[in-house]
């Protein structure tokens, strides 16, 4: 593997394990601020490993390509949670920094050891149980009331993972690979929840922490598609046990850079805790542009203990709109009509092959009238992924 080129002048190496759209979004503030990154990518044509030039394509599975990945950086972070615990133990034991810590990214990866640690801190969840049989499954949902949300505790992402279950049949298939696998599923009451929120933060090995505004969150079968930054008409008190949730979960938790809390708030006021992601996070993409600190320039100053940057907003209102792949894989064109219409749309592109309802890219604008920003927002985001021509 060959190491990355250093820049002169003492500037660190930060070593992204996976190659996908977060990593990608790195490049552009490690370029501004002087640091070097080098990826772990799963293949030459990996999103991040066509914009970062030191790419080694490995496995985040295979312990020699991780450890040899990481003996030619300062400090290790990561793309996904999916780099499993023997190999993060291995990491730890060959002494190279990663942030997070293996300690706190458990409870981004199994969202049962979440459920337990955040219960046992009082953090408000939804009522939750763990299920192996098809008798578990009938009396959570016989107590909490059908249906149930059932969950796979690790590898989902976009929805996937995710199931709507109205009695222990539906569930017959999870339930035997998960005898199979020895791993039980979790269950979740399904939380009536008036919108989803999150809240965005960061913190550093040296325990400085700064917190974006709480934005509210839009999933379209399962998968994120708008972000509004930040949350219209949320009650300030809200906002701020909200935050305060946030920096207590990252506190007690002990993670480093950036973590973010998906919530349901509740009619009244209330929330509850859905999960934890301890990296760069869809939830804050508006900040690239909204903000005077974008999530990925502040993941790099926090894994490297740097001072926080400020994440104050820079705008009334910050909108995203997520680009999903479409029909058309064709994308190139319509950008350009995009930019025409409307040159306050900021475009963000991942160099990612389209397939149906795949994240490959993302839109932000930011203004005064929600209304309008929202409209803009979702006509450039369809118009590229080719769901509307005019
Ligand atoms: N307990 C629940 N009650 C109601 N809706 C839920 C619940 N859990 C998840 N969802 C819905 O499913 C989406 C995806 O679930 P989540 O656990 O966040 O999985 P992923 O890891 O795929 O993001 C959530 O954003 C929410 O819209
Ligand atoms: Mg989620």
């Amino acid at each position: 593997m060959s190491a990355p080129r250093r820049a002169p002048g003492g500037f660190p190496v930060v070593g992204i394990i996976g190659g996908g759209q977060l990593a990608r979004m790195c490049a552009g503030p490690a370029a501004e601020l002087g640091i070097t990154l080098s990826v772990l990518a799963e293949a030459p044509d990996a999103s991040a490993a066509l914009v970062i030039p030191s790419a080694p394509v490995g496995d985040h599975t295979d312990v020699d390509a991780v450890l040899a990945f990481a003996a030619e950086c300062d400090v290790v972070t990561f793309d996904h949670e999916h780099v499993p615990a023997e190999v993060l133990s291995a990491l730890a034991a060959s002494g190279v920094p990663m942030h997070p810590t293996p300690e706190a990214l458990v409870f981004a990866q199994d969202k049962l050891a979440m459920r337990e640690r955040l219960t046992a801190l009082g953090i408000p969840c939804p009522r939750w149980a763990e299920a192996r049989t098809a008798a578990d499954v009938t009396a959570f949902g016989d107590d909490v009331g059908w249906p149930v949300i059932a969950k796979t505790p690790r590898g989902g992402y976009d929805g996937k993972g995710v199931r709507v279950v109205a009695s222990a049949d539906d569930l017959a298939d999870w339930l035997e690979r998960a005898a199979a696998e020895d791993s039980p599923l979790l269950l979740e009451e399904k939380v009536p929840f008036t919108r989803e929120l999150a809240v965005l933060l960061a913190r550093s090995p040296s325990g400085q922490a700064a917190a974006w505004p709480v934005v509210e969150t839009v999933q379209t079968d399962g998968i994120c598609t708008e972000v509004i930054a930040p949350a219209a008409d949320l009650d300030t008190d809200t906002a701020a046990r909200a935050t305060e949730a946030g920096l207590r979960i990252a506190g007690e938790l002990g993670v480093t850079g950036v973590l973010a809390v998906e919530l349901f708030e509740l009619p009244g006021g209330e929330f509850v805790v859905n999960e934890l992601a301890m990296r760069p996070h869809n939830s804050g993409h508006w900040s690239m542009d909204g903000a005077v600190t974008g999530q990925f320039e502040q993941h790099l100053r926090a894994v490297l203990d740097l001072p926080l940057g400020s994440p104050k907003p820079r705008h009334r209102w910050t909108v995203m709109g997520n680009i999903l792949g479409g029909d058309h894989p064709e994308l190139y064109p319509a950008y350009r009509h995009v930019m025409a219409r409307d040159p306050e749309i900021k475009a963000h592109l991942y160099g990612k092959g389209v397939r149906p309802g795949r994240k490959i890219g993302h839109v932000n604008v930011s203004g005064d009238d929600l209304a309008d920003l929202r409209e803009r927002a979702r006509h450039a985001a369809d118009y590229i992924e080719g769901a509307v021509t005019e």
